[in-house]
């Protein structure tokens, strides 16, 4: 048998000259992997007799180990070093003063979330969240839409694959409106939410896009009703599109989480080519409203006898197309940083209803 005691040397020395991973690994494949030093020795035991294959297989034993050891302990090193080297060639040095020349835009969609939750907030409205991907009861049933009903289909829902443990199917939530679920199963009210986030629906054409974004309002109290709706509503456009008059008008609709429902218009012009808000000839449809159906209210365990509410439901790039002349809804998604800089706002000018929404 090969002499032991050189080849532990050569071997070891070889680990501690590895000057990287890499090289490291290679030592390591020459030693001990399939046709490796060390295991070619332990495939010859077979040939020796009993006592000398005794001896000789625990000394190879203990070789291994020992050379297994040290490559461990070389990799640490040689991590550790690494480490330090890529830390070292990726230092940012935070103190350089920013780039005149290429500061960031706020995107229109997170300047339309932080004005819309600037007027709310002053109404006494808190902010509430929920999940991107819901279940069936939160998007569906608690909402009053049972399975089979025809609002259903009108939702054009993603679903998520089968979960195979006989669950039902994950989905992406098609409105906001499951987070006023949500809300009302943990909160006892009086309740003053609003909801804004990413909503999902398989669709793709000129005026839509699968994922957009809402901003859902939920009000629920003892005496709440449709004067209060309405107030509400209309004060929020008036601050939003930031003209002291906007007319506006509430048209008979149907939703089956809300009875009785409407939707709103608001009135505009389109003289001279362009579309003015405010007083006009013509109306805009601007968002989904009513007063949250009594089944709804029953199934997050709130007595429908001693509460009602109101909610509404608002498109969020349908509302900043029309306030900031945006005219194709696709180019919100396409990241193209010219849009960005032409329609993107200044990063420090946070709206607020004193220092103004926009300036
Ligand atoms: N969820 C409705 C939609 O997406 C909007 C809505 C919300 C309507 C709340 C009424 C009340 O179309």
């Amino acid at each position: 048998m090969e002499d032991v005691d050189a080849l532990r040397r050569e071997l070891l020395d070889a680990v501690n000259a590895a000057g990287d991973l890499e090289t490291l690994d290679q030592v390591r494949v020459r030693a001990l992997g399939k046709k490796g030093r060390i295991t070619g020795l332990m495939k010859t035991l077979g040939d020796l007799d009993p006592e000398e294959r005794k001896a000789a297989g625990q000394r190879l034993n203990a070789l291994k180990e020992e050379v297994g050891e040290a490559i461990e302990q070389r990799r640490a090193v040689l991590e550790e070093a690494a480490l330090d080297a890529q830390l070292e060639a990726e230092k940012v040095d935070i103190t350089l003063p920013a780039r005149p020349e290429s500061p960031g835009r706020v995107h229109p969609i997170s300047q339309t979330f932080d004005e819309v939750t600037a007027i709310f907030a002053a109404m006494g409205f808190e902010v509430a969240e929920g999940p991107d991907i819901e279940d069936d009861f939160h998007n569906f049933n608690a909402l009053n839409i049972p399975p089979e009903h025809p609002a259903r289909q009108m939702h054009d829902t993603f679903y998520l694959a089968d979960p195979g443990d006989g669950g039902e199917r994950p989905l992406l939530r098609t409105h906001t409106s499951p987070v006023q679920i949500r809300t009302m199963q943990h909160t006892t009210p009086p309740i003053r939410v609003i909801a804004p986030g990413r909503t999902f629906r398989c669709d793709s054409d000129m005026t839509h896009t699968p994922m957009f974004h809402q901003v859902e309002g939920l009000v629920v109290d003892r005496t709440t009703h449709m004067g209060h709706l309405k107030g509400c509503l209309i004060d929020f456009v008036k601050a939003y599109f930031e003209v002291p008059d906007v007319p506006t008008r509430f048209r008979p609709s149907f939703f089956p989480f809300t009875e009785p429902s409407a939707e709103m218009d608001i009135g505009c012009s389109h003289q001279g080519g362009g579309l003015t808000i405010g007083a006009g000839d013509d109306w805009m449809e601007i968002l989904g409203c009513g007063m949250v159906h009594p089944n709804v209210l029953t199934a997050c365990g709130i007595d429908p006898e001693v509460y009602q509410g109101f909610a509404f439901g608002l498109g969020m790039e349908r509302i900043a197309m029309l306030k900031y002349g945006i005219p194709d809804l696709r180019t919100f998604f396409d990241a193209d940083l010219r849009w960005l800089r032409h329609y993107g706002f200044a990063a420090l000018d946070v709206p607020t209803l004193a220092g103004g929404l926009t300036r």
